[in-house]
């Protein structure tokens, strides 16, 4: 008897790739903890892994994916480069030391990993982002860490990513940069979509959707994103925690219950600011 796997939905990216809507993070496993997450997590069901270079655990990556035996043309791989490379030869040199890190000859999406807005070179390294897409070496292209006012600028320069992937959950809403994402066509993506695991999950609101549905805090603030059509991937090295963030796609939040989970943002002096913060 085989058993069949859950996998995670698709969404559409405006370049025409699909991506899975609920990946790994691996931020911040290293070496082999990070290889068998990554190769757990392949086990069970995702389909979608997230790395950068900044977290140096893309060769772990790679080898916890050839662990698992899935094909590789099964998988999404995002990674993300950080600030020296922001310019149109560097986006590519650190294309390739990805690829290179991770053993495979394509990313299925890179992102410019935070906008350094004091260096002022986004701009270059998003048109380095395009001519990749082009020669083939990743699929979908995007941003992380981008407010407004960043995305303006790549706008100006007739410039869309595909993506921004953002710090998002129920306690953190970005109501300003969803806004403009519905409008360009962007797809979100939650960085830490279940709080990093700290308070949130105690939240009583959470709780008390969470025991209508006979589900975990983190099932319900996992389901809040992906019914609204954005990609979350949730950190775990544990395995019955990986599974039970697998699976939420088969129960739905009500239209009042997404209504009271909108209702929980807050303001947090302790996020961290891309005007301030990159690396
Ligand atoms: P662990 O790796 O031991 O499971 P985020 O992705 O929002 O940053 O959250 C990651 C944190 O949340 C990690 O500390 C992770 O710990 C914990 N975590 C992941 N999944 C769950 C879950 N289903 N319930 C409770 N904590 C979780």
């Amino acid at each position: 008897m085989t058993t069949q796997l859950e996998l995670a939905p698709t969404v559409q990216l405006s370049g025409g790739a699909a991506m899975p809507c609920l990946g790994l993070g691996t931020w911040p496993l290293k070496g082999q903890a990070a290889a068998d997450a990554v190769a757990s997590a392949i086990g069970l069901g995702y389909r979608h892994i997230d790395t950068a270079e900044n977290y140096r655990n893309e060769e772990a990556v790679g080898e916890g994916v050839r662990a698992s035996g899935l094909a590789r043309e099964d998988l999404w791989l995002t990674t993300k480069f950080n600030r020296e490379h922001h310019s149109v030869a560097g986006v590519r040199e650190a294309c390739e030391a990805s690829l290179k890190r991770l053993g495979t000859d394509y990313i299925d999406l890179l992102l410019i990993h935070w906008p350094n807005p004091d260096q002022d070179r986004f701009v270059a390294a998003f048109e380095g982002l395009v001519q990749l897409r082009e020669a083939g070496l990743v699929r979908a292209i995007g941003t992380s860490n981008f407010k407004p006012a960043h995305l303006d600028k790549l706008f100006a320069a007739g410039l869309v990513p595909e993506v921004n992937q953002i710090q998002l959950d129920p306690y953190h809403r970005r109501d300003d940069n969803l806004a403009l994402h519905a409008q360009k066509g962007i797809v979100t993506e939650a960085w830490s979509p279940i709080g990093q695991g700290s308070a949130l999950l105690d939240d009583p609101v959470i709780g008390e959707i969470a025991a209508a549905h006979g589900r975990t805090a983190a099932q319900v603030v996992l389901r809040w994103h992906v019914q609204q059509g954005q990609v979350a991937i949730p950190k775990s090295a544990n395995p019955q925690r990986q599974a039970q963030n697998l699976a939420v796609f088969d129960f739905t939040l009500s239209d009042a219950q997404m209504v009271r989970l909108d209702g929980l943002g807050r303001p947090d002096p302790d996020m961290l600011d891309a005007d301030r913060f990159g690396h």
